[in-house]
């Protein structure tokens, strides 16, 4: 049987990991045949390391023949070391009257000290997702903070903004989820996204030609899509968390296990792809085989692409030109 690999998670008493862990802990993220060793991370606080404590609780009661092992950490190196994967959850939510600027800085100072603490602590080879908004600019942080591992290694998640298109398509087309190949979301998870269908096929066929309405693509589909996630917390009262754990799955198991050649969507940093500049942690369509990610390449970008592209790019480097310095 194989050896048991090491999952950092952050966050892990909020909403978003209560969804979460026990998946993992099931084999759902790194197969069925992989014993998985949970390493969570919680602030210090003591109702939250008490709330953790009650996961854990759960999670034993569960009896997952997979899981080999569980700790509760209160501290970042700790709950990093040698760890395989790193799903980095846990953020500072924007409070009452807290400027964006505010924002950006109480994450600027979570997520450098937990890519430091990635960078002394974590394996050679770890992977990290970023949830935690700004989710790219987080995983920029991150990144930036951990100069010894792999900056390829770092990526944030917009694959919830991919899901959340697919099961848009499906809905206008009215063909399955699961039929639906090659969409793309580039950019910021954020409202500027932008997904697009221009290669997207069902069994063979475009999607664009199926749809045929760039009406409906525009002020339809795309706000749809960018919205959701505001959708989701009128509805609730809460932000998405069962959505978003199912995607952080999606990412972490296409990322580790391969796609076979399917397209998904993951923010990674650029390396110039689409005239992206260097760094910027950005979402592209990629593929993914032996535990690494390719960009899909070549794709053309017509006018109105490029349009929304240039403006989720901008609100990308306006977030990350108000970090900088605190880099
Ligand atoms: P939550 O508030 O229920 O849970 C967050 C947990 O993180 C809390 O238990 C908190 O104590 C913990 N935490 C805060 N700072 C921490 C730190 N420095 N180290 C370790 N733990 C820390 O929030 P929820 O709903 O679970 O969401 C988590 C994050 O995910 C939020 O930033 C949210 O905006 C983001 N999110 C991202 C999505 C995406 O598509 N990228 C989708 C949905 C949510």
């Amino acid at each position: 049987s194989k050896k048991p690999v090491r999952v950092a998670v952050t966050g892990a008493a909020g909403q978003i990991g209560y969804a979460l862990l026990f998946r993992i802990a099931s084999g759902e993220m790194l197969g069925k045949d992989q014993p998985v060793i949970l390493q969570l991370l919680e602030i210090p606080d003591e109702k939250a390391q008490k709330a953790l404590k009650g996961v854990m609780m759960e999670l034993d009661d569960c009896a997952f023949p997979l899981l080999a092992g569980m700790q509760a950490h209160s501290e970042a190196k700790s709950a990093f070391k040698d760890t395989d994967y790193a799903l980095l959850v846990g953020a500072r939510p924007r409070g009452p009257g807290m400027e964006r600027a505010d924002l950006l800085a109480a994450n600027a100072q979570i997520f450098t000290a937990q890519g430091r603490a990635l960078n002394d602590a974590a394996s050679r080879n770890v992977k990290v997702l970023v949830v935690g908004n700004p989710a790219n600019t987080n995983a920029y942080i991150a990144m930036k903070s951990a100069p010894d591992l792999p900056a390829r290694n770092f990526t944030a998640m917009l694959r919830l903004d991919h899901n959340r298109a697919l099961s848009q398509l499906a809905a206008k087309t009215g063909k399955p989820v699961a039929s639906i190949k090659n969409l793309a979301v580039w950019g910021n998870h954020s409202p500027t996204m932008y997904a697009d269908y221009r290669f997207a096929t069902i069994d063979g066929a475009s999607v664009k030609d199926l749809i045929n309405d760039q009406v409906w693509n525009k002020d339809v589909f795309l706000p749809t899509v960018g919205k959701r996630g505001a959708a989701i917390i009128e509805a609730r009262g809460l932000s998405s968390a069962a959505s978003a754990a199912n995607a952080a799955i999606d990412h972490m198991r296409d990322w580790a296990l391969g796609t076979h050649g399917a397209w998904v969507t993951m923010g990674v940093p650029s390396n110039g792809e689409y005239g992206i500049p260097k760094e910027v942690v950005f979402g592209y369509p990629v593929t993914c085989s032996g535990g690494d990610y390719q960009i899909v390449p070549g794709l053309p970008i017509d006018a109105f692409s490029q349009e929304c592209i240039n403006k989720t790019l901008a609100e990308l480097q306006g977030e990350q030109d108000g970090v900088r310095h605190l880099l």
